[in-house]
């Protein structure tokens, strides 16, 4: 019996150190190939770069032939004609390249918080697109929890529920400034306003944060509590927007997809503004509010010593300009886009594995 378990024991040692060569040898292929991605990558880094230099030079020519005065024959008309073609595919193709290599670097913000030496390119449209979708789920979640804390809140006032909100927001917010920032190297276009906007409700919810209880602060708590409140409910609208339109758009991405056409995505995409801006609209209106609300406290409560009054009234202010501004170009700039060509392309190819 102890021979019979002796010989098995050996026969099974054998095999598992036979099944561990394989597994080194594997092992070993994938760092060959790990150090070939990596030279493959700062190549295609390099020939890029110098591409793009090349090409910006190109285009200072054709710009200095094209302000010559001497008439050019049709033949040299019909060549530059198709140079400006040729250029203007060849730059769309270079942005694609550039976008699906690593970023040279995280940006100063994400180099200060994660270190220098992290790179957070993600490679793989697939994994972006998960990334992203992420983020929509956790802007949810969050904004949930916020939705909830804000009602005890308003039901319970206590200054010690007040401050979790608070907390809970700038915690949010800073979160958010933090992952877009991963979203935006890769190749996400969120406007750079709304970055900005992210950081500037965590510096706004900061300084509520650090603001004493009394008759100033009680005569604004009931409308901070109630404007966040609709605030929040307009993100859980907006957030059904854009996840929408990320699952759109990964659809359109599937090469072998039926389920939608660019113009099925543009049309949904309009119905869904029209539904979305009104309330956006009067979230911004609301904000210009509390903006007055705030001068008026001011001027009229006595708030010595209070300068968050002020700081917050003047932040309120740029918020709304910068929001009602940006939202008017973001319009501007979707109907202009909606025929043109460059832009279906863009759209298509936004989750579109090259090769599967
Ligand atoms: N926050 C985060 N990301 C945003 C964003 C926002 N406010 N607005 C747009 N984006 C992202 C989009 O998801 C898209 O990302 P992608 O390139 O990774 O796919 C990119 O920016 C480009 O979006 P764009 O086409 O310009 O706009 P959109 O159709 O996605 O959304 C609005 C348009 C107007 C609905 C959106 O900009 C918005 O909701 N703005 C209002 C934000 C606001 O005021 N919030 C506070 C009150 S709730």
């Amino acid at each position: 019996m102890a021979s019979t378990s002796f010989t098995s024991s050996m026969d099974e040692w054998d095999a598992l150190m036979k099944e561990f060569e394989d597994l080194e040898r594997n092992h070993d292929t994938y760092l060959t190939k790990m150090s070939e991605l990596t030279s493959l990558q700062n190549a295609s880094f390099k020939a890029v770069k110098h591409q793009n230099y090349r090409v910006t030079q190109i285009k200072a020519d054709l710009k200095r032939l094209e302000s010559q005065k001497t008439p050019k024959s049709e033949e040299e008309e019909q060549r530059l004609e198709k140079m400006r073609k040729q250029l203007a595919e060849v730059q769309a193709k270079l942005a694609e390249m550039q976008n699906e290599l690593p970023a040279e670097s995280n940006g100063l913000y994400l180099n200060v918080i994660l270190g220098s030496n992290l790179n957070v390119s993600l490679l793989n449209k697939t994994d972006r697109y998960k990334y992203k979708q992420e983020y929509e789920k956790f802007k949810v979640r969050v904004t949930y929890v916020l939705l909830v804390m804000l009602c005890i809140a308003y039901w319970f006032p206590t200054r010690a529920i007040d401050a979790s909100c608070n907390f809970l927001m700038v915690w949010y917010y800073c979160t958010l400034t933090i992952r877009e920032s991963i979203l935006r190297i890769n190749g996400s276009r969120i406007k750079g306003w709304w970055v900005l906007h992210h950081y500037a409700s965590c510096v706004l919810c900061g300084i509520t944060l650090t603001w004493k209880d009394g008759i100033c602060y009680q005569a604004f708590r009931n409308t901070f509590i109630l404007f966040s409140m609709y605030i929040g409910t307009v993100q859980l609208m907006q957030n059904a927007y854009q996840s929408g339109c990320l699952r759109r758009l990964h659809a359109l991405g599937q090469r072998h997809s039926m389920d939608i056409t660019v113009e099925g995505f543009s049309s949904w995409m309009f119905k869904g503004l029209t539904f979305l801006i009104p309330f956006l609209v009067v979230g911004y209106i609301l904000q210009f509010y509390c903006a007055y609300v705030l001068f008026y406290i001011y001027r009229t409560l006595d708030c010595t010593g209070q300068w968050q009054v002020i700081a917050m009234a003047i932040l309120f202010f740029l918020i709304a300009c910068g929001n009602m501004f940006t939202i008017l170009r973001v319009l501007a700039r979707k109907v202009k886009d909606s025929k043109s060509y460059n832009n279906m392309v863009r759209l298509t190819n936004k989750y579109r594995q090259k090769y599967e």
